[in-house]
């Protein structure tokens, strides 16, 4: 036994062992907002689809569990959560990349790019949105998408250009505020600077994608393509003329990213993010919930395929935490898959198309029902709405809430809650010492693994980020925001708790 653990040690010790027995590559996958609860769910789904009992592609890579508390709460969001997996601290939620005392910390991106990786973001949601942020960016708020996009391009960061290529939603922070697709505060066009002074390729156009022919072609580093001006569309209501699946930028950047480092010691880290599961689930949505996980599951089983053409590759995947409270089986002993089998759109979809209808026109109030049921109710699957569900419709705060919530009780499933929850979420890996990871982790602990798996530092990062005095001073709050901070953060949850669809995912 003795004999054993010292050999063990000495291996571990030596630097040829070292670079033998870790992968040259490391994957970060989040599925963002996905619980233990929401795999059934899918699963449930697939095997009715299908009339069979099998396992949906990431049920074969489960390892163990993952603990999520934030630094002030045992319910964290993605942004506190992000920052434990990319820097290895637990903070407040709202952080970005710095601590409770708004001290940033290195990311494993961030390290990763400094010791000669290349590295990437591959997201659905807007680019600069708290769970990509926290691998590439720090502020002491999630909100700060404008500075945030600033930081991705390498513009305000202290390192630099530390992203070699950006996939994903968020283009009107990129945009000066005299253009009337912006969301940023200041004129700054920082879609131009991005190209004259990173020399970043800035895209928009699924041609643009498409030409990277599935990462077989494409040498322009920095590059971004952003086809929307918010998230990506849920992949429902996706229209595949203008946005790739994830999947499909899954693949390309990692094959890209392989291209690039085919010739070098170190080789990349990539962070990908089925964003939206989460955003479903808060807003009680089962069909864009559903489709946005059978599309992780495409993307992970693609994945997985990849490394084991490349097994210098490992991959971890786990979600920041769980949303929407999903209970399966309510009122009690049942759930049927079959009823959402119908949906071809959200519900959030559905009901800006009945907006567009009716906002302009004076309809009677037998008329608004008529439309709310022909272009909401059926198309979901719902076609047996009750006058008192009508009338509960026209006084909900939030129609599309009430819409996927009105769905989800004829499915016989319930959510308990508009923001997350603090349940322990799935860990999965596949690849090169990932069956190291079985067990029950912090997320932080997560971070720490990838971190040592890829022989990096955080600390010399950390250090580097902390010594540059106007850099700190920049992202942390001022007196006054301090007080807005505190304010906010106790809005989100109180607005949580009115229901009112204001809320951080
Ligand atoms: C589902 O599979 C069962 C056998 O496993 C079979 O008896 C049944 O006919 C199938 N149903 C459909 C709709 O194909
Ligand atoms: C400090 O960070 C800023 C970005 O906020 C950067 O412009 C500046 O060059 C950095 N200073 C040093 C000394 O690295
Ligand atoms: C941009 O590219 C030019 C030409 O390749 C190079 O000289 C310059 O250093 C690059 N700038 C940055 C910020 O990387
Ligand atoms: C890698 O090396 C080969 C052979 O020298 C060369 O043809 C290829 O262009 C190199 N690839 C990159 C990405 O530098
Ligand atoms: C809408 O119709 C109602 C009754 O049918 C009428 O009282 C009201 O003035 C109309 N409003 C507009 C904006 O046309
Ligand atoms: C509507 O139909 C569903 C089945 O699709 C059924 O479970 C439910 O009880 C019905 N609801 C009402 C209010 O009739
Ligand atoms: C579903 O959950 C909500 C709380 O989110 C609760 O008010 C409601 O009673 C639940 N519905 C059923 C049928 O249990
Ligand atoms: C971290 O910094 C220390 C001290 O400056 C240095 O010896 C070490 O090589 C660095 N490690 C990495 C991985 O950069
Ligand atoms: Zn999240
Ligand atoms: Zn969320």
């Amino acid at each position: 036994m003795k004999l054993i653990s010292t050999l063990l040690l000495l291996a571990a010790a030596s630097p040829l062992a070292l670079a033998s027995s870790s992968p040259k590559n490391y994957i970060f996958f989040l599925p963002d907002g996905y619980g233990p609860a929401s795999e059934t769910f899918a699963r449930d789904f697939a095997n009715y689809k299908n009339n069979d009992t099998s396992k949906l592609p990431v049920d074969d890579l489960a390892l163990g569990y993952v603990r999520t508390f934030a630094s002030d709460t045992l319910v964290t969001d993605s942004a506190a959560a992000a920052t434990a997996y990319a820097c290895g601290i637990k903070t407040y939620n709202g952080a970005i990349g710095v601590d409770d005392n708004y001290m940033p910390y290195g990311s494993i991106l961030e390290a990763a790019k400094l010791d000669g990786y290349k590295t990437a973001l591959v997201v659905t949601s807007r680019i600069t949105h708290a769970s990509p942020a926290g691998f590439a960016t720090h502020t002491y708020y999630r909100d700060l998408e404008g500075d945030i996009a600033d930081q991705l391009v390498g513009y305000a960061h202290p390192l630099g250009r530390v992203v070699d290529i950006m996939m994903g939603g968020g283009r009107c922070f990129f945009l000066p505020s005299s253009d009337s697709d912006s969301c940023r505060d200041d004129d700054l066009n920082l879609w131009e600077l991005a190209q004259t002074d990173y020399n970043w390729t800035m895209t928009t156009a699924r041609e643009s994608f498409d030409e990277l022919r599935n990462g077989f072609s494409g040498d322009n580093l920095p590059f971004a393509f952003i086809p929307t001006l918010d998230h990506m569309a849920y992949e429902i209501d996706r229209d595949p003329i203008e946005e790739p699946s994830l999947t499909e930028m899954a693949i390309t950047a990692l094959n890209w990213l392989d291209r690039l480092t085919t010739n070098s010691t170190k080789g990349f880290f990539l962070f990908l993010e089925a964003s939206r599961i989460d955003h479903a689930g808060h807003v009680h949505d089962p069909v864009g919930h559903l489709h946005d996980i059978l599309e992780y599951n495409r993307a992970m089983e693609a994945v997985k395929q990849w490394i084991d053409e490349h097994p210098d590759t490992s991959l971890v995947s786990a979600a920041d935490h769980e949303c929407g409270g999903l209970t399966l089986g309510v009122p009690d002993y049942a759930w049927y898959p079959e009823i959402l089998d119908v949906a071809s759109s959200t519900p959030t979809v559905l009901v800006e198309k009945y907006e567009a209808v009716t906002e302009s026109k004076n309809f009677t109030q037998g008329q608004l029902e008529e439309l709310l049921d022909d272009i909401v109710f059926k198309p979901l699957g719902i076609f047996n709405v009750t006058d008192d569900e009508f009338d509960a419709a026209y006084a909900a705060d939030d129609l599309a809430i009430y819409a996927g919530e009105l769905l989800s009780a004829r499915a016989g499933i319930n959510w308990s809650t508009l923001g997350h929850t603090a349940v322990d979420i799935t860990l999965f890996g596949y690849g090169k010492n990932t069956e190291k990871l079985v067990g029950n982790y912090e997320n932080t602990e997560v971070g720490h693994f990838v971190t040592n798996q890829l022989g990096l530092n955080l600390k010399n990062v950390t250090a580097l980020l902390q010594a540059n005095e106007t850099f700190v001073k920049a992202i942390g709050p001022d007196a006054e925001s301090k007080k807005l901070l505190k304010r906010r953060l106790q809005e989100d949850h109180e607005s949580m708790h009115a229901g009112v669809h204001k809320h951080k995912h």
